[in-house]
């Protein structure tokens, strides 16, 4: 199956099958061209033999292996890409290849947009929060000590490859981090696939293949129409994918690079949000069914450790969506219908992160 992201001269495809990884998707793309690999420590022995076979049209293919986890995405690791592109004499028409979860495809993608002003790269998510999220739309980017992802590129992938078998050896938090990402497509903009999900979680959890497959493609869907309508998040459509995303990068930054897995900080912040929503409006068992969600899925919903309100607050200041120092956020109107506001009461907005950070 396959999925077009609709971006005119920059649109691309999302394959997604169970054995893509094993067939020929990426010889159009590579074809004659020198491609590196860029991977981890972890996903290397799984995966990049398969890679290679899918690669053999390459003029030649060498990886970079960067060591794991969220705190690796740094300036060092970016450094590291774009000297073994040098080393490798990479050149205009060759190719990074991300493969891996969202660290190793935002790292990519960054030193792909910078390497000699810009080359293409591709996806191969491994991961269910990069199949149905990172992978898809052009985000890509580095941590900083002082916020999260806040120096990155718009550079957008030539195709993205999901092999849903990937999943098979993801460790189940890892699964559950990605869950929250897919419970977020429902909460923001789709109520029916939100009531999908309450009814097939026990599917979800035990990895059916028809149920991982439906939510994977579902969320491509939802996020490559909304890439489509605001692929540079200027009208404020693409802000929505980010619903409990400002509190959730306070929460990473606080709590370390890695301490919380990106989607587990996602599934505490939307609860955050979705408290602040329902001092607006009515949102009757809302936050009980989300909370219901994630807990059954294997998701913290609430914070081990404390943190301090004005800190919490100026880590939440640094976001990418403000505009002058203000603190915009993403609410919910009801179940399927999100917003972005700076217009909402700045006392319940205390109330709400003090009765998460503080115990
Ligand atoms: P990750 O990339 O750290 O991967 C999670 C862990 O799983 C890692 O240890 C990894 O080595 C391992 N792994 C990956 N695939 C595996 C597999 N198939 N089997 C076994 N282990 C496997 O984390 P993630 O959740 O994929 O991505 C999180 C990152 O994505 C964050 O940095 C976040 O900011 C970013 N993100 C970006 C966007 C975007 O639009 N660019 C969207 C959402 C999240
Ligand atoms: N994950 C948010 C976005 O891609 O815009």
């Amino acid at each position: 199956m396959h999925i077009d992201v609709d971006l005119a001269s920059r649109s691309y495809p999302i394959y997604i099958d169970e054995h893509c990884l094993d067939g020929d998707l990426l010889t159009p793309f590579i074809k004659g061209r020198r491609v590196l690999v860029v991977t981890n420590k972890t996903i290397a022995p799984l995966y990049e033999a398969r890679l290679s076979k899918a690669l053999s049209a390459a003029e030649r293919v060498s990886s970079i292996y960067l060591e794991d986890g969220e705190q690796y995405k740094t300036m060092q690791s970016f450094d590291a890409i774009l000297t073994k592109a040098l080393e490798d004499k990479l050149n205009r028409s060759s190719v990074m290849v991300a493969l891996g979860g969202g660290v190793v495809g935002d790292m990519t993608g960054f030193a792909s947009a910078c390497y000699q002003r810009g080359i293409d790269f591709i996806q191969v998510p491994t991961t269910l929060l990069s199949q149905v999220d990172s992978s898809v739309g052009g985000k890509t980017g580095i941590n900083h000590a002082l916020g999260k992802n806040m120096i990155g590129a718009f550079h957008q992938p030539k195709a993205v490859l999901i092999d849903t078998n990937t999943l098979a050896t993801l460790p189940d938090r890892e699964l559950a981090a990605g869950f929250a990402e897919v419970i977020k497509y429902g909460l923001i903009l789709d109520k029916d696939f939100f009531v999908w999900i309450e009814a097939n979680v026990t599917d979800l959890v035990d990895r059916k293949h028809d149920a991982l497959a439906y939510a994977i493609k579902r969320s491509c869907e939802i996020k490559a129409e909304v890439v489509k309508q605001d692929e540079k998040e200027q009208s404020g459509m693409r802000a929505l994918l980010n619903l409990g995303h400002t509190f959730g990068h306070a929460i990473e930054t606080l709590w370390g690079y890695g301490e919380y897995l990106h989607g587990e900080a996602v599934a505490i912040g939307t609860l955050m949000a979705i408290k602040m929503s329902g001092s607006q409006y009515h949102l009757g068992d809302l936050y009980d069914r989300t909370k219901s969600l994630y807990e059954k899925m294997g998701l913290p919903v609430s914070l081990e450790g404390q943190a301090d309100l004005a800190d919490f607050l100026q880590v939440m200041s640094v976001d990418k969506k403000n505009i002058d120092g203000n603190i915009r956020l993403i609410l919910l109107q009801a179940l399927g219908k999100a917003y972005l506001t700076d217009d909402y009461d700045k006392e319940t907005l205390l109330r709400v992160v003090c009765q998460f950070i503080e115990k």
